[in-house]
């Protein structure tokens, strides 16, 4: 505009100043998007008054905000103000407006412009994976795994699940929530008839940020070998219930107690004989140490 000026005549200037009414306001924002939490810088200028008696304020849904200092500049016979207004933005935003309002002595009225805050929010998706049975899973049954991406704007999102590289399945779109955010559930259901161990894992690229993955390993019918003895206790009760594995147990205890008996006698023995206590003490916590294994 400044640039413009110059070029027109004087009059037409003067005729065009008097005609002219003050601009009606522009806001600008980020140019990229701002992730809740983070501030935003937005920026209200406007254009044409008759003099430097110009106030500017700034909403939020209505609740008045702190704006930095009004710069007021002149052009030829009239003047631009412009204001500046920082606020951080929060996942509740996604139905916030701002607003800016300007009042000079010339306008009954002040002017206003508003500017919807989903425009440059961006609100990173919450994501966790279930399954419909725990870690552990029987040969030819049925298990559905869900990823769960929830609370997410704006409805930009590429969700795949993936195992060993391969990708399993995939999808686009997010059903919209009551506050403006989008979800999505991905599920998919395998069956193995061989014991075996997959990864299967989730990954989500919102907006195109950096992808977040979530793992997720299941053992088909494959007792885990490491935590023996946390199965054993976890089957106790199974093992109650079935005469079969009972006798095998009930013979297991005979068995220990009978070589229990037999290295009572043979320390006894020792003992009378009076010869290498501690060592025979020590022999002996390692062979029952040995049996519990
Ligand atoms: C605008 O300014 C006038 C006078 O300067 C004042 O009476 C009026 O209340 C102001 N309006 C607003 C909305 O600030
Ligand atoms: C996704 O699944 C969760 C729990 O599994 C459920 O609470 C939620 O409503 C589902 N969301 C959608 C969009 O289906
Ligand atoms: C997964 O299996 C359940 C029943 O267990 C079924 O209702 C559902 O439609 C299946 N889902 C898919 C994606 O195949
Ligand atoms: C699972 O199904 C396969 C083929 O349908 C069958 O050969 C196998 O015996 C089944 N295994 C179990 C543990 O039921």
């Amino acid at each position: 505009m400044a640039a413009l000026e110059p070029r027109l005549s004087p009059t037409f200037l003067l005729l065009l100043t008097f005609l002219a009414l003050p601009s009606q306001p522009m806001i600008s924002g980020p140019v990229d998007r701002v992730d809740a939490g983070a501030l935003a810088t937005f920026n209200c200028l406007a254009c044409k008054f008759p003099s430097r008696d110009i106030t500017v304020t700034w909403t939020k849904n209505r609740n008045r905000i702190e704006a930095l200092p009004t710069t007021i500049a002149k052009y030829d016979t009239t003047y631009c103000v412009t204001s500046t207004a920082q606020l951080p933005l929060t996942e509740k935003d996604i139905n916030s407006r701002l607003t800016c309002h300007i009042n000079d002595s010339s306008s009954e009225k002040p002017l206003q412009q508003s500017y919807d805050l989903r425009d440059v929010l961006r609100v990173a998706p919450h994501v966790t994976v279930e399954t419909s049975l725990s870690s552990l899973i029987p040969l030819n049954r049925s298990v559905r795994l869900t990823c769960v991406v929830n609370n997410f704007y704006p409805n930009d999102i590429v969700v795949m699940w993936m195992t060993r590289d391969k990708v399993i399945k995939s999808a686009n779109y997010g059903t919209p929530n009551q506050d403006g955010s989008f979800s999505l559930n991905l599920t998919f259901n395998r069956t193995k008839s061989e014991p075996s161990k997959y990864t299967y894992t989730c990954g989500v690229r919102h907006n195109s940020q950096s992808t977040v993955y979530v793992e997720r390993l299941l053992n088909f019918g494959m007792q885990p070998k490491e935590n023996g003895n946390i199965c054993f206790i976890e089957s106790g009760l199974f093992l109650l219930s079935n005469p079969g594995l009972w006798i095998g147990f009930l013979l297991g205890k005979i068995v220990t107690a009978l070589l229990l008996f037999y290295l009572f006698l043979r320390k006894s023995a020792s003992r009378i004989a009076g010869l290498r206590k501690p060592a025979s003490r020590n022999a002996s916590t390692e062979e029952q140490r040995g049996l519990a294994e």
